[in-house]
């Protein structure tokens, strides 16, 4: 396991707590310590034997032959349950920025295929208290034009990464909608790094940068965790394991939840309408 700085420990001391409820969760606490650190952890509202059961729902209903590729399809078809494998720069986005990763995407209005329903409205409902909407905004239906595109994120053995980055694409969005200035991704924590029985896999895996040190929040944080880190802070997912050998037909390796406010785009790129083609390949 990674070593890091007392001061960074201190930190995570400080920006956890532990809840057996959404009511629970005080508004000033959250703002008040994503100010301060950046970060938090919030514990107890996502069980974590609904973790392992979906990982093993969606090893099962993961098939090579539905993959997607990373780009081509159009908005309404990331409304419903969909798979996709994404490989390559991911210009088409508006931003180079290389990965190697599935996405399952999987609404709460489609059917409940990997019994996610509530830890995604739970993580919705925290995303919301945090922006300051409406604890319900956009959870079981498209608000304002914006939607909760729940997913999980799968970074294969044998190579799933994402350059660490910062994040541009859907802020930039979000603010020029006059959603929201700021930008933060809570995560649910679906997999764990190490060596015991919860841990799908042992080296990379998910990051955020802390004065100025790589936090791996796999290697201390518990399933059904969720984190919310700063898009403004650099963070990826270091190569998973990458002494396995890439297996394309099984899901594997590390996953992760989201809970992204999407605009609800009606036609084909109409994300460039927002996030012009990127003229260098800058990465961060
Ligand atoms: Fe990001």
């Amino acid at each position: 396991m990674t070593q890091y700085s007392d001061k960074l420990y201190k930190a995570v001391n400080k920006s956890t707590i532990e809840i057996s409820s959404i009511d629970q969760l005080d508004s000033d606490w959250l703002n008040n310590t994503l100010e301060k650190y950046t970060f938090c952890i919030i514990k107890g509202l996502i069980d974590p034997d609904v973790i392992r059961s979906a990982k093993e729902k969606i090893k099962e209903y993961h098939s090579p032959d539905n993959e997607r590729p990373a780009t081509g399809e159009h908005p309404d078809e990331l409304m419903n349950n969909f798979q996709k494998l994404s490989i390559g720069g991911a210009e088409h986005s508006g931003v180079y920025r290389p990965r190697c990763m599935r996405t399952f995407y999987n609404p709460v209005w489609a059917e409940d295929i990997f019994g996610l329903r509530e830890s995604f409205k739970i993580t919705a409902q925290v995303r919301n208290i945090l922006y300051g909407f409406d604890k319900d905004y956009a959870v079981d239906e498209v608000g304002n034009e914006f939607w909760t595109a729940s997913r999980i994120h799968n970074y294969p053995s044998g190579g799933g990464f994402l350059v660490s980055h910062k994040d541009n694409i859907v802020p930039t969005v979000q603010k020029k909608s006059k959603l929201s200035n700021q930008y933060f991704q809570p995560v649910i924590l679906m997999s764990k790094k190490g060596t015991d029985q919860d841990c799908d896999f042992k080296t990379g895996g998910g990051f955020f940068e802390v004065f100025g040190e790589r936090f791996f929040y796999e290697e201390v944080c518990e399933l059904g965790d969720i984190i919310i880190y700063s898009g403004e802070t650099i963070h990826g997912v270091a190569d998973i394991d990458l002494e396995k050998p890439f297996d394309s037909r099984k899901a594997d390796g590390r996953f992760a939840g989201f809970v992204t406010l999407y605009k609800k785009f009606k036609k084909k790129k109409e994300l460039n309408d927002f996030v012009e083609p990127p003229k260098n390949k800058v990465v961060i």
